[in-house]
């Protein structure tokens, strides 16, 4: 065979070349050490004249690099094939959205309840996890020795590191303490929410955590009552659940508020508690040396993770911190 001929049945056959392993045997059939043709007559330069040589040789050594580079051309076009193939790439389809993280339900429900109040002109207000006495017990009318500290299982601080004379550190059992801490350094009227972690000492059950969070809200005034709290809470319900819900106010007992209550929502045919509230009480204004003859005010403490069960059909609370993906990556 000459080296046109050769030129010819080359480009003929790696057009029909369908796979690597088509391509691979062609390669063998023109390159190939033994029989390759093109390598038949590099081979037989040497039995040739010298003007023979002079003539064929440059040829055949450009054909066989022109050879070459198209089986690798040829290669690579395969191989993208496949790759495409093997994607089931359809360029026209539309795009798909990368997977990313996405906020916890928790932080989600947070944001959503930050929002609803600061659209009613609440401003948000934050305090310390690690709490004393003062603020977390006696400042809200609640002192050493008296029972109703019982209802706080609290977790006290062994050797911490600071001190605070007369008073033992704790890990704050309710966020009302921020109350205290706001009245000291503000003045009213004032409206604000205060969202945080509090910790108790207690077993824990479908609605019951050690490490739970609460939406402490705090309005002081001149003038403020009862009516105010429940027109804040229908509005707050309405806007966080989408619809009107069933709720019901039922008298309970705080110290630092009277009268006292708490807020239960209806769930089929159970009654479950969310939010613990009532008239800010005469002794926690003289704790914070306002005068309680002139003002007036309500104070009341939601329970996140039960607005976020009922809101979202979370059967357990223990859901929540149980760092479980499957639940997690549902919300
Ligand atoms: C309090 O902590 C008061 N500081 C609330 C308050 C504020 C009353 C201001 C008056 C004025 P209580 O312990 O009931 O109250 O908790 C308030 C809310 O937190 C409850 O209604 C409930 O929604 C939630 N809660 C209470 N205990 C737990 C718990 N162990 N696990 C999860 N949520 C809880």
């Amino acid at each position: 065979m000459d080296i046109d001929k050769i030129k010819k049945s080359f480009l003929e056959e790696i057009e029909k070349v369908k796979n690597i392993q088509g391509l691979e045997r062609l390669r063998i059939k023109y390159l190939g050490r033994q029989k390759g043709h093109l390598t038949q007559i590099l081979r037989s330069l040497k039995d040739r004249t010298v003007e023979e040589r002079q003539k064929v040789g440059p040829l055949a050594n450009a054909l066989r690099k022109e050879i070459e580079e198209l089986l690798d051309k040829k290669s690579t076009d395969l191989k993208a094939k496949t790759y495409n193939l093997k994607a089931n790439l359809d360029i026209t389809r539309p795009g798909l959205k990368p997977k990313t993280g996405h906020f916890h339900l928790l932080t989600q429900v947070e944001r959503q309840i930050r929002q609803i109040f600061t659209s009613m002109n609440f401003s948000v207000v934050e305090g310390p996890e690690i709490e004393d006495e003062f603020h977390n017990f006696d400042a809200l009318n609640i002192p050493k020795d008296h029972p109703a500290r019982d209802c706080w299982n609290t977790l006290w601080l062994k050797n911490p590191k600071f001190q605070i004379p007369n008073s033992k550190l704790l890990l704050r059992t309710h966020t009302s303490p921020v109350q205290i801490r706001y009245m000291e350094t503000h003045q009213p009227p004032f409206q604000i929410i205060v969202p945080g972690k509090v910790f108790r000492y207690e077993a824990t059950d479908a609605s019951h955590e050690t490490n739970f969070y609460q939406i402490e809200g705090l309005i002081v005034a001149e003038s403020v009552s009862l009516a105010n709290f429940k027109f804040v809470v229908e509005e707050f319900f309405k806007k966080f659940f989408g619809k009107n819900i069933e709720f019901r106010f039922r008298p309970s007992y705080f110290p630092f508020v009277e009268p006292g209550l708490e807020v239960d929502i209806k769930l089929k045919k159970e009654w479950l508690e969310v939010i613990g509230a009532g008239m800010v009480h005469p002794k926690v204004f003289k704790a914070v040396n306002y005068n309680p003859y002139e003002l007036t005010g309500f104070a009341f403490g939601l329970g996140l993770e039960r607005l976020a069960m009922i809101k979202y059909n979370v059967p357990d609370i223990r859901l929540f911190h149980s760092g479980d993906l499957r639940f997690i990556k549902q919300f």
